[in-house]
């Protein structure tokens, strides 16, 4: 799974990320038969305009807490209680404002480690081994992560060590959150389990459709990648919820038609956004995942949910056959991004895509 997620090799090493704090050089960008005759189309706008200002990891955790909260309420209130089948609802409700933030989230104390670690621009490489080793699960699925195609160049690494060497600090962040979320998926259950594993599917394409659209939304490529890998994760966590009221009543579950759908699609931010603060991944990052659907936009720049606020769409117009339309896009997304910066975007994710 791990290797179909990470994509081929094209394009991985390319566009290395530019240093922090780098001016972006002036770019241009080639559009499919622009691409073909070798031409280069005109450079793009510049990336203008302050970034939205993040808040800090609790202040986040409370908004997502309480809009969690406030989306609970709402729903209770469009699904009133109605005999047996309201029992159901209340249950689902009443769990997901109380056992959300159950320590099945937790990550392994290594994995937190590891984590902490990679967060902290002075870790040291020998102790993220260390903590890595601790955890036999862990390691093995890092070795196995290293040693697909994007990584292996050769031969395929036979310890932590090595495999951290190849796969890098961010690579190794991305190896761990991609366990994590698949043992989230793991835990899920019938009836459940066939919607979360489509559901996980498709993010196959996501990390790199991210990664290809990275350096017009000003987002460093493994950080896009990792976006685009997480940005559905709280869709996960939801099912895992679902399927946890399903053992504890072990029945299938008695719930209005309407209410686990619109749960999914109202909830699935704010929760991924909480899942991905637990699981130790920067604020930037989180902030995006629980932003990305763009419902209520802030004044400012914000590169991370812009970004995978595209994909999403630019996946919806794949699956369902339509051209993209970017202008409506940008309009309805409110993105500050600029448009032609957006359209070499997907020009650039379709091609490869192709
Ligand atoms: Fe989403
Ligand atoms: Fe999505």
């Amino acid at each position: 799974m791990l290797s179909r997620l990470l994509g081929s090799r094209r394009g991985a090493r390319a566009d290395e990320p530019p240093a922090p704090g780098a001016q972006p050089a002036p770019e241009t960008t080639r559009t499919g038969e622009h691409a073909a005759a070798g031409a280069v189309a005109a450079p793009l706008s510049p990336l203008v305009g302050p970034t939205l200002a993040m808040p800090d990891a609790a202040t986040l955790a409370e908004r997502c807490r309480a809009e969690i909260a406030r989306v609970t309420i709402a729903l209770r209130e469009r699904y009133p209680l109605q005999g047996l089948t309201g029992d159901h609802a209340e249950r689902l409700l009443v769990k997901l404002a109380v056992d959300l933030e159950m320590a099945a989230w937790q990550p392994s104390a290594a994995a937190q480690e590891a984590l902490r670690i990679i967060a902290d621009p002075d870790g040291d490489p020998a102790a993220l081994v260390r903590a890595i080793e601790r955890d036999a699960a862990l390691g093995r699925g890092l070795v196995r992560h290293a040693g697909c195609a994007l990584y292996a160049g050769g031969t395929p690494p036979s310890t932590v060590e090595d495999a951290v060497r190849r796969l890098g600090a961010k690579g190794v962040q991305v190896a761990v959150l991609a366990g994590m979320a698949e043992s989230v998926l793991q835990r899920t259950s019938e009836p459940y389990q066939p919607m979360a594993q489509q559901q996980w599917s498709q993010v196959a394409q996501t990390g790199p459709h991210a990664r290809a659209m990275a350096r017009a939304f000003g987002v460093v490529t493994q950080e896009a990648f990792l976006l685009g890998l997480v940005h559905d994760v709280g869709k996960l966590v939801l099912f895992d919820l679902l399927s946890a009221l399903h053992a504890e009543l072990r029945r299938d579950l008695l719930l209005p038609e309407g209410l686990v759908d619109e749960a999914l699609e109202l909830l699935h931010e704010p929760i991924g956004g909480l899942a991905l603060l637990r699981w130790g991944v920067e604020v930037r990052a989180a902030w995006a995942v629980a932003h990305h659907h763009r419902r209520a936009p802030e004044p400012g720049r914000d590169p991370g949910s812009e970004l995978l606020y595209v994909v999403e769409r630019l996946q919806g117009a794949l699956r369902t056959g339509r051209a993209p339309d970017v202008e409506s896009w940008c309009r309805e997304g409110a993105l500050e991004t600029p448009g032609d910066r957006v359209e070499a975007a997907v020009a650039q994710a379709v091609e490869g895509a192709g």
